[in-house]
């Protein structure tokens, strides 16, 4: 049975379950962050190598003031409260996005995290904190263009493979498998380059529900894929024989 290397989630649907039980959306959040632990054991449990989450996307800021707040502090008591167990258990926490949004101290929470726990191989979790695909596209041109401009590369040179190294989770194996949870069929402006190849499996399981059982159907479902990268059927066949 093959399992996904790279896991990523879009975690949609916090704000609903609260709303279904007439409670205030951050009590969906902390939920939300229940089913995160839940799924970090899972990924440790299965083998998987890296998992990214959809924490907090750069378009998220325009929502009421007090739900960001309130994700923030909830960012900060996760941050506090989790780190050390998953360092004990092997974990390697990273971060991609634009941090210097952050207050400074949710910044030094998560560069705690980072050093803290820099050393471990078990699962790498990246978290996508104020993160966007078009604006982790558009960082990769930058720095393209300035070290073009400065002389380190030949523009000429630029292909595929080169860009691949300059987004984010450039040093990881490539995404697998790309979950949503919360019924909507899209990818809205996650990891736009990076799930090119990646099998997308989609659930209107909101995300505070989301347990076991919901993360064994997507992976069996991927151990049921035949991925093709542009290849035929038969060609990958003979490639697996
Ligand atoms: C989307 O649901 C979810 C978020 C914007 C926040 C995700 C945060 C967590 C799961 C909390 C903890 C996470 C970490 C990594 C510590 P939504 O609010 O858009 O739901 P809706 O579509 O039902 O409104």
């Amino acid at each position: 049975m093959q399992t996904p290397r790279h896991v990523a989630i879009i975690m949609d649907g916090n704000g609903r379950w609260a709303e279904q039980r007439k409670r205030p959306r951050l009590i969906g959040h902390r939920a939300g962050a229940r089913a995160v632990r839940d799924t970090i054991e899972f990924c440790i449990d299965h083998g998987v190598e890296a998992l990214t989450l959809f924490a907090f996307s750069s378009e998220n800021w325009a929502r009421p003031q007090d739900e960001v707040s309130g994700l923030m502090r909830l960012f900060l008591s996760v941050l506090d409260r989790e780190v050390d167990e998953l360092a004990r258990r092997g974990v390697r926490i990273r971060f991609i996005g634009e941090a210097q949004a952050f207050s400074p101290d949710i910044r030094k929470r998560m560069q705690t995290a980072e050093a803290l726990t820099a050393g471990n191989s078990s699962l790498t979790l990246v978290i996508a904190a104020n993160y966007g695909g078009r604006q982790d596209i558009a960082a990769a041109a930058r720095a393209l263009a300035l070290d073009a401009r400065d002389g380190r590369i030949d523009p000429d040179t630029i292909d595929e493979a080169m860009f691949a190294t300059r987004v984010a989770l450039a040093d990881l194996p490539a995404v697998d498998l790309c979950i949503r949870t919360g019924g909507d069929l899209r990818i809205s402006n996650f990891l736009l380059w990076q799930l090119a190849y990646a099998e997308l499996w989609f659930t209107p399981t909101l995300w505070p529900d989301v347990d076991a059982a919901t993360l064994q159907a997507a992976f069996d479902d991927f151990s049921r894929r035949q991925r093709r990268f542009g290849l035929t059927g038969a060609q990958v066949s003979q490639q697996q024989a």
